[in-house]
């Protein structure tokens, strides 16, 4: 089967002992798999054997007793990647960093370190922080308000991608017999002063060979998609079906169209846990077990974390959903306002819309092998995403998947059987982004 021109791209969520309730408890997956560097290693190299485009590491820096089990315990997004980038040469390194509690100046030092050390495989993906919590953990009372800090994130990563044109990719000539280790005409200092941040630079380390990492973006509400549509190479999207990612990549992709940019160069990767089995009978059975093992306190507490993990357990579970408008919702902001429309459109019990939020994570790749690569196929073609992120590691019916459903991708010319680039950027097939500034006397020098 030859090449289709658009081609698939998967990623792999590597996420220790998961986030879902009973996950931690499978006997094949060690307990301490969340702070265990070779637990990332040995499935970044199963990843990479796929010919997967990068593994993903999610991120939020505050805890409650009740938060899921990684969130608990869990390496730091770039000391991890950094460790996986020298025991891998492939695959692509995104890590979640939030916006509101970093400095644009370090953040763009660590990111660039991670692309040089990886030779270009590196990627961050930029959040605001859903949860209010986190201010206390640095000295704020109140989180930044969404709206605000939607508005703050764009200008961080604005500063960011300038700190990064630092340096021009010829500035280090090394010149070693004329004695000249830096071309100073080719050092550019940012002097960003804008409503957030003031930023001078230059940034202390050049590009690496992919220009500068790629930018992913969560975040569903429409600020968050603003965002996107304005800075991201590539999207996290939380949809849960068919219908709902449609509309979500079509949204993006017109957003970014809307602001000049090419909907090609924006790619959609829904997040999907996978449920694999010999028959599409024997999946759906685990899938409903999956499901039906889910015990209603905790997914009460689960409901929770889009409020700013207010405990739901202190109402009457029979009553109509309680009003929460005294909350700030200025959390998992989407989220939240959707499930209160829910249980307001419907007259849902607290019970209810509980069982309705559980049911709504549902996996829609359940089945045999071929069921869930048509599944992707229908999804891939009919542009309800580019890619997919997949729950990986033990219990997440990644080694079937790897070893059953990517041969399949293959066959029918989705996906590629082997690397072609060396960077993240190259396996997205994304176009090198040239320096500003090189640009600029470029175009002076054409101009002339
Ligand atoms: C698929 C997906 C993955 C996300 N991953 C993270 C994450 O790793 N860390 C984080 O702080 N927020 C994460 N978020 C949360 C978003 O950044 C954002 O805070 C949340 O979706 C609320 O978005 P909204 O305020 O735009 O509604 C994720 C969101 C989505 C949809």
């Amino acid at each position: 089967m030859t090449k289709t021109a658009r081609q698939l791209h998967l990623g792999a969520i590597l996420a220790g002992v998961g986030t879902e309730q009973n996950h931690w408890r499978h006997p094949d997956l060690p307990g301490d798999a969340s702070v265990n560097i070779d637990w990332y290693i040995e499935h970044a190299r199963k990843a990479e054997a796929a010919k997967f485009d990068h593994i993903f590491i999610v991120d939020s820096p505050f805890i409650t007793p009740d938060t899921a089990p990684h969130f608990l315990n869990r390496l730091e997004p770039l000391t991890l990647l950094s460790a996986v980038a020298v025991s891998t040469s492939r695959i692509g390194l995104v890590g979640t960093l939030t916006t509101s509690y970093w400095e644009p100046f370090n953040v763009a030092r660590q990111f660039a370190s991670l692309d040089l050390i990886s030779r270009g495989r590196a990627a961050w993906n930029v959040v605001t922080t859903g949860l209010e919590g986190a201010a206390r953990n640095y000295g704020r009372e109140e989180h930044f308000d969404h709206a605000l800090r939607y508005r703050r994130a764009k200008e961080f990563v604005e500063v960011v991608e300038g700190l990064w044109d630092s340096y021009e990719d010829d500035a280090f000539p090394r010149d070693k017999a004329a004695g000249v280790f830096l071309d100073k005409s080719k050092q550019h200092r940012l002097d960003h002063k804008g409503e957030f941040f003031s930023v001078a630079g230059p940034l202390n380390i050049q590009r690496s060979r992919q220009g500068r990492p790629v930018i992913f973006q969560a975040g569903d509400s429409d600020d968050g998609r603003g965002l996107g549509a304005a800075i991201a190479d590539a999207t996290f999207a939380a949809a849960a079906d068919f219908d709902s990612a449609l509309a979500y990549t079509t949204d993006i992709k017109s957003r970014a169209a809307a602001l000049g940019r090419d909907p090609d160069h924006i790619l959609v990767f829904p997040g999907v846990h996978l449920v694999i089995a010999d028959s599409d009978e024997e999946a759906r059975a685990r899938e409903d077990a999956r499901i039906g093992k889910l015990d209603f306190q905790k997914s009460l507490v689960e409901l929770g974390r889009f409020f700013n993990y207010h405990d739901f357990r202190r109402y009457d579970p029979d009553a109509p959903f309680p009003d929460v408008s005294h909350l700030s919702l200025n959390s998992y902001k989407s989220s939240a306002e959707k499930v209160v429309r829910l249980a307001r459109s419907e007259n849902l019990t607290l019970r209810q819309t509980v069982e309705r939020v559980v049911a709504s994570r549902r996996s829609a790749f359940v089945g045999s092998p071929k069921t869930i690569a048509d599944e992707i196929e229908r999804w891939f073609t009919a542009g309800a995403a580019d890619g997919f992120n997949i729950r990986a590691g033990e219990a997440s019916g990644f080694d079937r998947f790897a070893a059953e459903v990517v041969p399949l991708l293959q066959e029918r010319g989705l996906f590629r059987r082997d690397y072609e680039g060396e960077t993240l950027r190259g396996h997205f097939g994304l176009p090198f982004p040239q320096n500003r500034y090189a640009s600029a006397r470029l175009a002076d020098q054409a101009a002339e």
